[in-house]
């Protein structure tokens, strides 16, 4: 039955042409999108033909590109929507799917590889024949995010399971599988990586957030179990990685995707960050990057207007209606086009906001986040505005005509049948590349249930703090001191200053992973880190802008760091 509605309201509460499309479009796509996912899962998946049971393949396209292979990336993705669908009561049909991804990974995890064996690295390999034998071809190879996507959604599994009293599984069975990518992470998070998107081989914000989010929520199993001392150990690094999360925000006023790779650094890396670390019981937390902190927001709309210009598809749409977004700007693969799952995450991360708002009845707009909140509302001043405020009521509104602008356009972009490829053309939106993208498919399903409020499970985000000094040596902590490296420089908007020299700690002269100092003290230059003590230290400055790396002249810099406390280097760029 349908409520008739006083004419005098109807204005009020009548929807917004994006939010009409959105609703039409989610309510024809979901089934769609829920079939195309379940037809890339084997063994008896429709498009799977020869995958083991519980195998994701990346896409039944098998040239040009093809991607009928199983990354660890997206298989653990795709199951961290299907377990958060069966946990949450969604879908009860799930189990048996969840049940098979456990014991293909716990097969796949031993799979010796050209990245090392179980025990020598080998959790890093990108992807594997859906056979479960080794891919052996080049690839962009270690992706150290696959080991802690998977731990993550495991973990959200185990965690549903003991709160069914099915404790004794998860310790005997789901654990020590769980345990050797946590391990993994540990040791390895502070070693270079190639990004999610294959291509760039340095530290990436993506695989920082969601190695420092399974650390943390594995610590708390590893509690749970009883096993307090790995426990500890994870808490530890865990912190590191906190630490070194903050790094990739740079001056103006995003995060920067990658330490290497030089390009802008505006990335979707960064927006899937977010919604992947979603944590609602954070609330608008910074530190974690929550989707509704102002980071996170301010991050957003820097991502977002950087495709405004160069896509044909983008162009003559107003500044506060979604447009087409694709991986990074700079992006040539395939051609360089929008993709799917990155434009969906953008409306699920403002959805993800807007479920906090709520919950925490209040919005704030500050200094950093104004920028986002005044594309949408013109002239909108710093400040909390509390739910019974009409500027709250206008704010959300407008957050939420926007997230629906994006799946407007991807409503506009999906071609008759449903079926969701990787990308949409940027000149005429007509699909791109492989078909069927199992991710595309689990992009439209979570954005679908964070516009209806659906929230996960809290891993705990909430209320962390930033320990005051960064731990970069990937353990111990013993016989160092903490060197506060200053320097001041002058930098055109978009150029940062690294600093890399003669130790670990330093990352030995990497010009790449060089460490990225903050400038918040603008135009003196900072960051604090944990040296060895009573050593003798070489370093140099160097500076980052659109791919080109310029050092400081010769010669290096050098100082001995003192037996203990701390030390501030007070510099000068040259
Ligand atoms: C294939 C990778 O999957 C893709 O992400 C990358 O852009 C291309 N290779 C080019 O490096
Ligand atoms: C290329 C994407 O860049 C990468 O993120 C993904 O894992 C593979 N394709 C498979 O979908």
């Amino acid at each position: 039955m349908r409520l008739l509605l006083p004419t005098f309201l109807i204005g009020a509460v009548c929807a917004s042409a994006q939010t009409n499309t959105a609703d039409t479009y989610l309510a024809s796509e979901s089934p769609i999108a829920k079939t195309g996912l379940l037809a890339n899962i084997g063994s008896s998946g429709a498009k799977s033909q020869g995958a083991k049971p519980g195998i994701v393949i990346a896409s039944p396209s098998h040239s040009n590109p093809d991607y009928l292979f199983t990354w660890t990336r997206d298989s653990a993705l795709v199951f961290q929507a299907i377990i958060d669908q069966f946990t949450l009561g969604i879908d009860t049909s799930l189990r048996s799917q969840v049940d098979n991804f456990v014991a293909s990974q716990k097969i796949i995890q031993q799979v010796s590889n050209p990245s090392g064996s179980v025990s020598s690295g080998g959790l890093g390999e990108p992807k594997f024949n859906i056979d479960q034998t080794a891919f052996t071809g080049a690839w962009g190879r270690p992706q150290r995010d696959g080991p802690a996507l998977r731990a993550n959604a495991l973990i959200t599994w185990a965690n549903f399971l003991i709160s069914q009293s099915n404790t004794s599984y998860v310790a005997n069975t789901l654990w020590p599988i769980i345990k050797l990518d946590l391990d993994y992470v540990a040791s390895f998070w502070n070693q270079s990586t190639f990004d999610l998107w294959e291509e760039v081989n340095s530290s990436s914000f993506f695989t920082t957030a969601v190695q420092h989010r399974s650390l943390r929520q594995g610590a708390a199993l590893a509690t749970a179990i009883g096993q307090t001392s790995v426990a500890s150990g994870y808490t530890t690094q865990a912190a590191n990685l906190l630490c070194f999360l903050q790094s990739y925000w740079n001056a103006a006023g995003y995060m920067t995707a990658n330490t290497g790779g030089g390009r802008s650094g505006k990335d979707a890396n960064t927006v899937l960050a977010s919604i992947h670390t979603f944590d609602p019981a954070a609330g608008c937390d910074a530190v974690t990057f929550q989707p509704c902190s102002d980071r996170a927001l301010a991050n957003l709309v820097t991502y977002v207007n950087a495709f405004r210009s160069i896509y044909t598809i983008n162009s003559g749409i107003a500044t506060n209606v979604g447009v087409a977004t694709g991986r990074y700007p700079e992006d040539g693969y395939m051609g360089g086009n929008p993709w799917y799952l990155t434009t969906l995450a953008v409306a699920e991360q403002l959805y993800d906001a807007l479920s906090v708002w709520k919950q925490q009845g209040t919005l704030s707009v500050t200094a950093v986040s104004q920028p986002f909140f005044a594309a949408l509302s013109p002239g909108i001043s710093i400040g909390a505005y509390p739910s019974s405020t009409s500027t709250y009521t206008t704010l959300t509104a407008a957050v939420k005509n926007f997230a629906d602008s994006f799946i407007a356009v991807v409503a506009k972009y999906t071609p008759s049948g449903g079926g969701l490829a990787e990308q949409y053309s940027r000149s005429n939106g007509a699909p791109v590349s492989a078909v069927d993208l199992t991710w595309s498919y689990a992009a439209l399903l979570t954005t679908l249930g964070a516009r209806e409020g659906v929230v996960p499970v809290s891993w705990g985000a909430k209320g962390l703090t930033v320990p005051s000094t960064c731990e970069r040596g990937g353990g111990g902590g013993g016989g160092t001191v903490a060197v506060t490296f200053k320097v001041q420089a002058t930098t055109t908007f978009g150029e940062n200053i690294y600093v890399t020299g003669s130790v670990d700690a330093l990352v030995n002269w990497s010009p790449d992973n060089a460490l990225i100092l903050s400038a918040a003290t603008y135009p003196i230059w900072s960051i604090t880190i944990n040296l060895p003590a009573s050593t003798s230290i070489e370093y140099k400055y160097i500076r980052k802008f659109n791919g080109a790396i310029t050092w400081e002249s010769d010669p290096n810099r050098k100082f001995t760091t003192p037996a203990a406390g701390s030390f501030t280097l007070n510099d000068s760029w040259k």
